[in-house]
């Protein structure tokens, strides 16, 4: 079994029957899916999600996974998501497949948000490895360049390569972009002034959501719970 399967199905493993889950997008949220797919036919396992992102919608319906529509509800047991880089208070970049936006909706509805990743994800500081991805309105493009330039990062629309001429357009018909600001020594003021540019309607920075992690490598799961 991969780190990326060990730390999926663990979170997985949390889920108790009647409960609303948030369900993130990604290669080892996938593998979260499969074992709450799995309990449903084993255990009889009832719950239903909140997906994050066509990607997921599309395997949860494979996966015979009940949704809810996340304009529809209020509240959330937990949500289960991967991340890009996380730091030792489990603040995370997220963003690599555009579904940032609404993972941070996700995930700021769950009592309970739960990181899974493999250690390959842990930095000591945000930036090392990861720009912080965008979504920006189509109109709002021209200041977001300029507010992130005014921020002392470099942005950079996310092209979208041999599958489509142009950028990469976000499940909600939004930009994606990628600000590159070096090393990020303190994430919360970066969050709130990105918050505050308007037309930027998410970035991939998500401060002080995140309370528990499954993080795989050789030596077997953490379990991290601030
Ligand atoms: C998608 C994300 C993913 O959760 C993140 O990129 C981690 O993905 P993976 O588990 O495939 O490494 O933020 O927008």
């Amino acid at each position: 079994m991969n780190s990326k399967q060990q730390a999926g199905m663990a979170a997985a493993n949390l889920v108790q029957n009647g409960m609303g889950v948030g369900l993130g997008t990604g290669s080892t949220v996938f593998f979260a899916l499969e074992r709450l797919a799995e309990r449903q036919k084993t255990e009889n396992l009832k719950f239903f999600g909140v997906s994050t992102s066509f990607s997921t919608t599309l395997l949860c319906r494979k996966m015979g996974i009940e949704l809810k529509d996340c304009g529809a509800v209020s509240h959330l047991d937990l949500a289960i998501d991967g991340a890009d880089e996380i730091d030792p208070n489990l603040n995370l970049i997220k963003g690599r497949g555009a579904a940032h936006l609404l993972e941070k909706i996700v995930a700021s509805l769950a009592g309970k948000f739960i990181v899974v990743a493999d250690s390959s994800k842990k930095v000591k500081n945000l930036g090392e490895k990861f720009p912080v991805p965008l979504e920006i309105l189509p109109s709002a493009l021209g200041l977001a360049e300029a507010k992130i330039k005014g921020l002392g990062g470099v942005l950079e629309v996310r092209m979208a390569g041999a599958s489509k001429d142009g950028p990469v357009i976000s499940d909600s018909g939004n930009i994606i972009a990628d600000a590159k600001f070096g090393l990020i020594k303190e994430p919360e003021i970066l969050c709130k002034e990105l918050d505050c540019i308007p037309g930027l309607a998410g970035h991939g920075l998500f401060v002080n959501l995140a309370k528990e992690a499954f993080i795989a490598g050789e030596a077997g799961v953490e379990h991290i719970s601030l």
